[in-house]
C-alpha cells in the first residue's frame, strides 16, 4: 500500500474508534478546524431519527443521497463508506427491492459500519472490504455510485473514476460530495501528509475533476461548488462541491 493510502487508513482507523464520542468532516473529530470548515450536518432530521442515527457520524462533506435522486429498486454503491451513514440512507430510499453496497479499506470503519446497521435494523445493505481504485464489484453492478468526501483522498483519482464508470451500468450516474481546490494551495500545504488526510491537500481544481470525468467516459459532468471551506493566508483555498456525472447509455 502507498504511502499516503497508508496514513488514509491508519487515520480513519483512529476516527472510526473516536467516532463513538462524535463526528466531524473529513479529517474526523480531532481534524483542527473540521467543525469549522463549514460541515454542518446537510442530512433531513426526519430521516436521521427513523434510522436511530445521528448526523455525527458523518465524515463527508455534503449529501451524495439527495444529489443521487434514488428511485426504489435501484442498486447504489457508495465509495469509501466510513460509518456507513449515506448507505444506509440511501437503503431507506432504494427501498427493499434495491440494495446498496458500501466498500471501505478500514477494517474500523467496516466494523462501526455493521453496527450501525444491525444498530438500524436494515436489511438491503453490505458494507465489504476494497480500494476505491480495485472495486471488488463485477461491471456494470449498479445503477449508481455514490461517495461523500473520499475521492480526494485517493492518489490515483483517475483510476477510482474509472472504476465508478466500469462499474456502473449504462445510464448510470455518479452523484458525489468531495472537496475540490478553489484557489491554488501553497506548495508546503500540498505536501503535508496531514493536510492530505484531512481532506485539503488532495484536493484539485475544478477543471481538472472535470477532464478526469469525460476521460473516463462520463457524459453531462456537472461541479457544482457548494462552499469555500479553507483559506490559506489568502493564498490558497479549498470548497466542498457536488458532482455529478452519467455514463452513456452504449
Ligand atoms: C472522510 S471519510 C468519509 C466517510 C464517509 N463517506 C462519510 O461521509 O462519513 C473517508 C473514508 O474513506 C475511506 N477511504 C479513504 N481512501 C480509501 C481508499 N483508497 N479505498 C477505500 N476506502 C478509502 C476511509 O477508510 C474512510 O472511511
Amino acid at each position: 500500500m502507498g504511502e499516503v493510502r497508508e496514513a488514509v487508513r491508519q487515520r480513519y482507523a483512529v476516527v472510526a474508534r473516536q467516532l463513538a464520542v462524535g463526528g466531524g468532516c473529513c479529517g474526523g473529530p480531532s481534524q483542527q478546524g473540521g467543525g469549522g470548515r463549514g460541515c454542518g450536518s446537510p442530512y433531513r432530521a426526519e430521516d436521521l431519527t427513523e434510522l436511530g442515527l445521528d448526523g455525527g457520524l458523518s465524515l463527508g462533506c455534503g449529501n451524495p443521497v439527495q444529489l443521487a435522486e434514488l428511485k426504489p429498486g435501484e442498486t447504489v454503491l457508495d465509495l469509501g463508506s466510513g460509518g456507513g451513514l449515506d448507505v444506509l440512507l440511501a437503503a431507506q430510499q432504494v427501498g427493499p427491492e434495491g440494495h446498496v453496497y458500501g466498500v471501505d479499506m478500514t477494517d474500523e470503519m467496516l466494523e462501526l459500519a455493521n453496527r450501525n446497521r444491525d444498530r438500524a435494523g436494515v436489511t438491503n445493505a453490505t458494507f465489504f472490504k476494497g480500494t476505491i481504485e480495485q472495486v471488488p464489484l463485477p461491471d456494470g453492478a449498479v445503477d449508481v455510485v455514490i461517495s461523500n468526501c473520499v475521492i480526494n483522498l485517493a492518489e490515483d483519482k483517475a483510476a477510482v473514476i474509472q472504476e465508478a464508470f466500469r462499474v456502473l451500468k449504462p445510464g448510470g450516474r455518479l452523484a458525489v460530495s468531495d472537496m475540490v481546490e478553489l484557489q491554488p494551495l501553497p506548495e508546503t500545504v500540498k505536501h503535508e501528509l496531514d493536510a492530505h488526510v484531512g481532506c485539503i491537500a488532495g484536493t484539485i481544481p475544478v477543471d481538472a475533476y472535470r477532464r478526469i470525468l469525460v476521460e473516463a467516459g462520463f457524459e453531462a459532468p456537472e461541479i457544482r461548488v457548494t462552499g469555500m471551506e479553507a483559506v490559506f493566508g489568502g493564498s490558497g483555498a479549498v470548497g466542498s462541491a457536488a458532482v455529478w456525472a452519467r455514463k452513456p447509455v452504449d
